[in-house]
């Protein structure tokens, strides 16, 4: 019995189990300590069509119960991704790898998705309008219902791979935003990205982090990512991939109920390099525990209505 066989967006996986971006470098970092096929899919860190350096200053800063970044997207640039790392990937994993684009403006999101069309080795496309780290582009985009909407419009219409946009979770309605860029043709939606804040330097009386507010991830910020994939999957009829605080079974079966068809670890890989291997025999056991056929029998079970309506929406397709 193949509990954890799935299709998300049009990509068939051996589980739905993915990786966050950017806590997972470009697919080969964890090598030493899991092999990447084990999971369903690679979500790469995120490229841009020039090469990055990211912000200044203090990135990371610990909190409480996860972490902030304010990384900036710093990355190779798409140009060395196609010639240095797409071969490897090409090489080492028989898995889907999905890349994560970003734009400072509008053409550069159109651009990057034009040459990530042309790359085999990708073979999904997470539109990325929710950065919170960088003055242009991202969450400025994720942010607003209408550029939203524009952007997913004009990316859809250069690439034929399964095309996911990752919503950001700064916004006061996450589910109006999902529902615009549903109708203009994305195929899946992953939430939640960061949340917007700040540490501050008490010694030095100013801001920690160097780009003063970062993302926070983590822990902390998994009963806010629940909320809004219960939200969001009471609106939409595409799948979605939860993300936000998971590193544990227990996390991934929460997001699950709630309404995600698949899952990403992201900050937990940093505590725990195995939580993803760990989350899927865990997530066996549960199907096999509980009598189940497949792990999507639960997806939003957490519903008024056990999930029958949204679990028809997306898997009758
Ligand atoms: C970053 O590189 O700043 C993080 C990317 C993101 O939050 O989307």
């Amino acid at each position: 019995m193949n509990f954890l066989k799935t299709n998300f967006a049009g990509l068939n996986l051996e589980n739905p189990i993915m990786t966050a971006s950017g806590c997972f470098g470009f697919g080969l970092e964890y090598k030493d300590y899991f092999d990447p096929n084990e999971l369903g899919a690679v979500l790469i860190k995120g490229l841009t069509p020039e090469q990055r350096d990211g912000n200044y200053g203090i990135r990371i800063a610990e909190t409480p119960a996860g972490m902030l970044n304010s990384v900036g997207l710093e990355n190779p640039g798409i140009d060395y991704f196609e010639k240095e790392t797409a071969p490897l990937l090409e090489k080492e994993l028989k898995v889907p790898v999905i890349a994560n684009i970003n734009g400072k403006i509008l053409e550069e999101y159109i651009e990057i998705a034009e040459r990530a069309e042309a790359i085999d080795v990708i073979k999904g496309i997470e539109l990325n309008i929710s950065c919170p780290n960088v003055k242009d582009g991202g969450m400025a985009f994720g942010a607003n219902p209408d550029m939203a909407a524009k952007v997913t419009r004009e990316v859809r219409k250069v690439t034929k791979k399964p095309l996911i946009v990752k919503l950001s979770p700064n916004v006061t309605d996450i589910a109006g935003i999902a529902r615009l860029v549903e109708a203009e043709g994305a195929d899946a939606l992953s939430l939640i990205n960061t949340l917007l804040g700040m540490s501050i330097d008490i010694n030095k009386k100013k801001p920690l982090l160097g780009n003063i507010f970062g993302g926070l991830s983590g822990p902390a910020v998994k009963p806010v990512a629940l909320r809004m994939v219960y939200q969001v999957s009471n609106a939409v009829s595409i799948p979605l991939l939860g993300m936000g605080g998971i590193s544990t079974t227990e996390d991934a079966l929460e997001f699950f109920m709630a309404g995600a068809s698949a899952i990403s670890v992201g900050t937990g890989f940093f505590q725990n390099p195995l939580a993803a291997v760990q989350i899927k025999k865990g997530l066996i056991d549960y199907c096999a525990e509980n009598k189940l056929s497949n792990i999507n029998e639960i997806v939003a079970y957490a519903h008024t209505d056990d999930g029958a309506a949204y679990r028809k929406r997306i898997f009758s397709k």
